[in-house]
């Protein structure tokens, strides 16, 4: 017998879902981990405890736990499975470092999101919805997520690296896409091991690596030749200087740059393509996100400064963030045992999973989970609110640094493209959630009615 896994020590007290048949659990993770999430947390309750293969986890489910293990006990614990594999991809990143390392690039990159220069993006955000909604024609269906994948990846292209999507970063996308079609497996037990097998899936993972290093270099030693400020994130990277007056080394810039390249997009695609669907299911919110764009911008183009009036606009980016959170799970590996505020241990090595989507849905924290509700979103609705019991961006000092972007991005999107169109489900559209990386869309597809507006 082997001596049993860390984080295996009994926990007495603590519920757990016990599998019916070896395997089992993780043949209804691959199939459905929300529903096995949700399931767990109704039947159990917040703290549920669950073996994943070799790994023993724990699924916390109230907003207190959410703030034990972000906030209070962050410094015990590393990023989960999830994100260290994707070292593989992005090195010594903010997303993926840890501990020291992670506190020193943090601070290095901290301006680069400061709300002034978050404000300098705002014209590419803009520029690139405006350049989508000129494309689409009234009444032919469109691919919702791919239309805003589209989107999101010429305004991350053009914000951090001042490129247009269709030259470097479309390259760049293709080999992301390459890259990102190993992820979920490599996620899943023993995915290590796939690595070290002959298949085509690992083979186009290497290309497409190479390929996006090859090309993240490229830029970075054009630029310290250059030496201009180009406005754009890697410009901010290249001239930020530690404590010691200290550079990025090369390689921590390709480490940088991807991070962001991979965080900034996705993540903010998927929210957009999941609030046109929560628009076109709920068509009263629909008219009346319809009429503060109206009032506010009357048919001209947006600004960030426009951003306070959009309420309503932010109001519905917000909730499609809460009910279909891009980031669906978080978790971390205990570094020691930790007692929660609740009296729960997690054991050493054990994994700790806390998940938007569960948090989001609960009726405690949001009555009529399920409905689309703007009014959650006034000042006095959020302040009643438990702070923890949203978290679509997580939270601590490992919380998103691409908030602000996002929350901009998102907004200033919004309001271009209900401005000057509706979108309508398709006939006979049927639309799942694809829990990824990210949390998709799948079979999305929406007709564009065109909008009369005060400038037509
Ligand atoms: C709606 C859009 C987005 C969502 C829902 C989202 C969500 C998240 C979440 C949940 C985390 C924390 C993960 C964890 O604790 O393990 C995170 C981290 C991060 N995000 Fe985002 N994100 C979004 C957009 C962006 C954008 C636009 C950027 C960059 C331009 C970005 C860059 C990052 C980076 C660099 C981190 C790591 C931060 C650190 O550990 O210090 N994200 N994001």
């Amino acid at each position: 017998m082997s001596a049993p896994a860390p984080g295996r020590a009994a926990a007495p007290g603590v519920p757990t879902v016990r599998p019916r048949w070896p395997g089992q659990l993780v043949l209804q993770m691959q199939r459905d981990p929300l529903a096995f999430f949700s399931q767990a947390q109704a039947t159990h309750g917040d703290v549920v405890r669950f073996a994943f293969g070799r790994e023993t986890v724990y699924l916390l489910s109230h907003p207190d736990l959410v703030r034990d293990v972000l906030l209070t006990h962050a410094q015990k614990f590393h990023k989960g499975l999830g994100l260290q594999r994707a070292k593989l991809l992005l090195g010594e990143g903010l997303l993926t470092s840890e501990d020291e390392a992670h506190l020193r690039q943090r601070r290095l990159m901290q301006p680069a999101f400061h709300k002034s220069r978050i404000a300098t993006y705002a014209t590419a955000m803009v520029d690139a919805a405006l350049a989508t909604a000129g494309r689409w024609r009234p009444g032919v269906e469109l691919d919702v997520p791919a239309e805003m994948a589209r989107l999101t990846l010429a305004v991350v292209a053009k914000t951090l690296f001042d490129a247009d999507v269709e030259g470097a970063a479309a390259d760049i996308g293709q080999a992301l896409t390459d890259t990102l079609g190993l992820f979920g497996a490599l996620s899943l037990p023993y995915g290590e091991l796939l690595l070290k097998l002959p298949l085509p899936a690992v083979r186009r993972f290497r290309r497409g690596k190479a390929r996006l290093d090859a090309e993240v270099f490229r830029m970075v030693s054009e630029r310290r030749r250059d030496g201009r400020d180009r406005g754009d994130l890697l410009s901010m990277l290249l001239a930020a200087r530690d404590e010691d007056g200290q550079p990025m080394s090369d390689t921590q810039l390709r480490d940088e740059a991807m991070t962001l390249f991979l965080a900034g997009h996705e993540t903010t695609a998927n929210a957009l393509a999941w609030a046109f669907h929560l628009l076109g299911e709920n068509p009263r919110v629909d008219a009346a996100l319809q009429e503060e764009l109206r009032a506010v911008l009357g048919g001209r183009r947006p600004g960030p400064e426009d951003v306070p009036q959009l309420r309503l606009t932010t109001a519905v980016f917000a909730e499609a963030l809460r009910l279909y959170p891009p980031a669906w799970v978080i978790g971390r590996r205990a570094l020691q045992r930790v007692q929660l505020q609740d009296g729960t241990v997690v054991p050493t090595g054990a994994l700790a999973v806390l998940s938007p989507w569960v948090v989001h849905r609960d009726a405690r924290w949001f009555p009529q989970p399920e409905r689309m509700q703007l009014e959650r979103w006034t000042p006095e609705a959020r302040a009643s609110r438990h702070r923890f019991a949203y978290f679509p961006f997580g939270a601590g000092t490992r919380s998103c640094i691409g908030e602000p972007f996002a929350w901009m991005e998102g907004t200033l999107v919004l309001a271009v493209l209900r401005s000057r169109w509706q979108l309508v489900p398709g006939p006979g559209s049927a639309v799942h959630t694809e829990p990824k990386i990210t949390l998709r869309a799948r079979g999305l597809r929406m007709r564009p009615l065109t909008v009369h507006t005060a400038s037509d």
